[in-house]
């Protein structure tokens, strides 16, 4: 049996490059605190994205709190049920309420067109995620809050390396927050960062991050304690130098997959229609639940993991949630399937992958 395909690896710069750097943070025996490695991280990122005002931290669910908690919400958060539970529990942890506003069905990403309907006098704010890198139809959702006085966090945890209007997706909404999650494009292991649109929120999320600290060590507002040690800015550094090696990698495999599968009439895909994605992910959508479990078998068999992601529709979550119908984001969970694409993934296992998938349609 050949080994395993997984549908992610992490993209790792070579270990002795990592062994370097963490040679010095030996030798200065700072491990954490806003250390140097963390600002060196935190500057060639903002450089490499052009951006500014990125705080990084220890993951992606606490800079989507981090994000709510500088902007000071309380009430009802408009986000997508097609998306990762920490999007919604980090609603939650922070005590306002998820209110879900349904997908639409060919970029997957929130519709604008639903987020109005769910607008009451208690919405404070839109959490839309860039799914899969996928950019979010940011000039309508803008519009929106505008009209209606919300403010706008993206969850981009999927989506650094995508860009909207040429420009890093990470500089929209009154902030960002993002993940360097080990599955994501760019790695520390587990990390993540907020990024602000001006410079006080910057300096806000700071003294979030150190307990509600400021620079005198008085404590000024409520913190706790999210920030990134040296030891995971480290392996962003390193793995920094490979992060435009890796963003060509993932759309070369993109369009690969996109262009074998293309004749194939069994699947559809997610429409790229605002901006660039990362292409960080390559999810086909089958014609039923059935067909799906039925090539995910198949794939099993031979070794091949894709992933049903995002399965299910947040929404669906009723343990933790109030019961509630989102029928275009039910329907997609159970029919996508993410396949492997990932830095050492190879053409041949590509193809092999394809094969498999392929051959039992017949
Ligand atoms: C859409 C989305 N939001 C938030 C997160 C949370 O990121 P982290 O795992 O870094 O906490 C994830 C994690 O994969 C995610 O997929």
């Amino acid at each position: 049996m050949s080994k395993p395909i997984y549908v992610t690896m992490p993209s790792l710069a070579p270990l002795d490059e990592y062994m370097e750097i963490l040679q010095g943070v030996w030798e200065r025996g700072i491990l954490t605190h806003n250390g140097p490695l963390v600002q060196q991280f935190e500057k060639d990122f903002n450089k490499i994205l052009g951006i500014k005002n990125l705080v990084a931290v220890s993951n992606g669910t606490i800079a989507l709190q981090m994000a709510i908690k500088a902007l000071e919400l309380k009430g009802e958060i408009i986000t997508t049920p097609f998306t990762w539970i920490a999007t919604v529990s980090s609603i939650m942890w922070e005590g306002c309420t998820p209110v879900f506003a349904d997908i639409d069905a060919e970029t997957l990403n929130i519709d604008p067109k639903q987020i109005e309907e769910k607008i009451t006098d208690k919405t404070v704010a839109i959490m839309p995620v860039h799914v899969f890198g996928n950019p979010c139809d940011i000039e309508s959702i803008e519009v929106i809050a505008k009209k209606h006085n919300l403010k706008v966090i993206y969850d981009a945890a999927h989506a650094v390396g995508s860009t909207y209007k040429n420009e890093s997706i990470l500089k929209f909404g009154d902030l960002s927050a993002t993940s360097f999650h080990a599955t994501k494009l760019l790695n520390t292991a587990e990390g993540g960062a907020v990024i602000a649109n001006n410079i006080e929120l910057h300096e806000k999320l700071k003294r979030i991050r150190f307990f509600g600290h400021n620079e005198n060590k008085d404590i000024v507002e409520e913190g706790f304690n999210g920030k990134m040690t040296e030891v995971h800015a480290a392996l962003g550094l390193v793995n920094l130098k490979y992060y435009e090696d890796v963003l060509k990698d993932r759309k070369s495999k993109w369009l690969y997959y996109r262009k074998q599968l293309s004749t194939i009439n069994s699947f559809a895909f997610q429409e790229l229609k605002f901006g660039e994605s990362n292409y960080s992910y390559f999810p086909v959508i089958f014609q039923s639940e059935d067909k799906l479990l039925k090539a995910e078998l198949t794939l099993n068999e031979n070794n091949i993991f894709p992933r049903r992601y995002f399965y299910p529709s947040v929404n669906k979550y009723d343990k933790i949630l109030e019961q509630s119908h989102l029928p275009v984001s039910e329907d997609i969970s159970r029919r996508i399937l993410c396949l492997p694409l990932y830095y050492k993934l190879t053409y041949e296992e590509i193809n092999f992958v394809i094969l498999k998938l392929t051959s039992q349609l017949i």
